[in-house]
């Protein structure tokens, strides 16, 4: 059998020792979760499978019994008389979950589950397990059904129990058609469960959103081997990728030059100059629920870059700079209800009211006044001193932090704006 793999650092092996239950509807998908199995316990997780009769007509009990090394959970009632048979189990496996899948989630079952039915073992587990336990259910049908108003309501309504509803992918379906309708990959099921799990299984605000973050310095080429730029190592937008990446969120991060690590979880782009990152962050513009600049873009480049070297002489050089595009402000300006933007100010301490002119400038819902001094705060250093200014003018001071812990409460603030703007909770 495998052994686990633990070659993410420790915090981010999550699923070391956890205990899931993976529920398995009928639904030809169905066929993908042996992997699904199979990565959950490389992973170092105990997994026990519940299997509806639906499920059992796609997908062999056997190799579910091999691949988890537990029996598996179908009927509620086991032949009477059996010795040593544990007639509670669907309680006691409900409260022995840390976490519960559904992978695929048939159109029955999200109703019966929403309804409150308990006629098998996967509904028990459903209705026994202790509050607060992440479940995420992922739906997989034919895309007719799963956008008919039934199915819609049946997902509002686990949805506002908290249930964690993952919209399947477009692709080719059973059916022949191309469409809505197909369960994601076991690697990504994985992956969505690592970060709510991440996340200490408590539902965030921030959860399946789309996060754009900017981060580092911009270069601006002044010839072919020399550029403008400044002291941003990048730690402070990579902190806030990296918490973000745990509640859950969707995160894309566009990073200048910097020596850093990508987070887990996150998506990376590099850019080079501010015209590229403004390029890079437009194409998210319209998609994304949340964009963060914590990057230090230079506000100017080189009117004409020369290609080659500039040799030197005996002359002056003047150099013409032309204004880049403010790309934090273009968001700010055409976001869309619902969309937030964040910004930092990095300023000298005397700063907050540029910050609060920044803020209503920029159309900002939340700036972060960053004090700048290179010994504690700002760039390179890896801590930080915030003053987190909301758009209804309530300012937040925060102390000297370590960039991680400043990026978590930002983000703590950030969430507490989005019942405000209209990020669903
Ligand atoms: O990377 P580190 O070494 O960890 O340092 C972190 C940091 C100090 C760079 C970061 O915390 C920070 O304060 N970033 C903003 C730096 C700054 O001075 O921004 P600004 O005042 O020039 O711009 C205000 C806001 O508009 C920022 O969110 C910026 O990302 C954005 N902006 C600015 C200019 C521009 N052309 N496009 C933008 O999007």
């Amino acid at each position: 059998m495998d052994k686990p793999i633990c070659n993410k650092s420790l915090e981010d092996n999550v699923l070391i020792g956890k205990n899931i239950i993976v529920g398995i509807c009928g639904g030809i998908a169905a066929y993908k979760t042996p992997h699904l199995v199979r990565l959950l316990k490389k992973r170092g997780a105990n997994v026990r499978v519940a299997l509806t009769e639906g499920g059992a007509r796609f997908v062999s009990e056997l190799a579910l019994a091999t691949v988890s090394q537990e029996p598996v959970y179908r009927t509620m009632f086991p032949p009477a008389n059996t010795a040593g048979t544990d007639y509670t189990r669907h309680i006691s496996l409900g409260e022995w979950a840390d976490a519960l899948i559904i992978a695929p989630a048939t159109a029955n079952t999200l109703a019966k589950l929403s309804a409150g039915l308990c006629d098998d073992m996967l509904s028990a587990f459903f209705i026994t397990l202790r509050p607060g336990k992440p479940v995420l259910i992922f739906p997989a049908m034919d895309g007719q059904m799963f956008l008919s108003p039934s199915v819609q309501r049946n997902m509002a309504t686990l949805a506002a129990q908290g249930c964690t509803i993952i919209s399947p992918e477009s692709g080719e379906l059973a059916s022949g058609q191309c469409g809505l309708g197909r369960m994601p990959e076991p690697d990504a099921i994985v992956n969505s469960l690592e970060k709510a799990l991440h996340y200490g299984g408590k539902s965030s605000p921030l959860y399946d959103k789309s996060v754009v973050i900017t981060a580092g310095p911009t270069r601006e080429k002044i010839d072919g081997v020399r550029f403008i730029s400044n002291y941003s190592s990048g730690k402070m937008g990579f902190a806030i990728a990296r918490d973000a990446a745990k509640r859950g969120a969707r995160v894309t991060l566009i990073t200048g030059p910097v020596n850093l690590e990508t987070p887990f979880g996150v998506s990376r782009i590099d850019v080079e100059s501010a015209a590229e990152m403004h390029e890079a962050s437009r194409k998210f513009f319209t998609s994304c629920d949340l964009f963060i600049g914590a990057a230090a873009v230079s506000d100017y480049r080189p009117a004409s870059p020369y290609e080659g070297k500039l040799k030197k002489n005996d002359r002056e050089l003047q150099l013409t700079l032309v204004q880049n595009p403010d790309i934090l402000a273009e968001f700010g300006m055409q976001k869309a209800s619902g969309q937030l933007a964040i910004g930092f100010a990095l300023e000298t301490q005397t700063g907050l009211d540029k910050a609060r002119e920044k803020l209503a400038t920029k159309n900002l819902d939340l700036i972060a006044f960053n004090f700048f001094d290179r010994l504690t705060s700002g760039f390179e250093v890896d801590t930080n001193i915030l003053t987190l200014i909301e758009r209804d003018g309530v300012t937040t001071e925060l102390p000297q932090l370590t960039k991680d812990a400043a990026a978590a409460r930002l983000l703590d603030a950030i969430e507490q704006l989005c019942p405000k703007t209209g990020i669903n909770p």
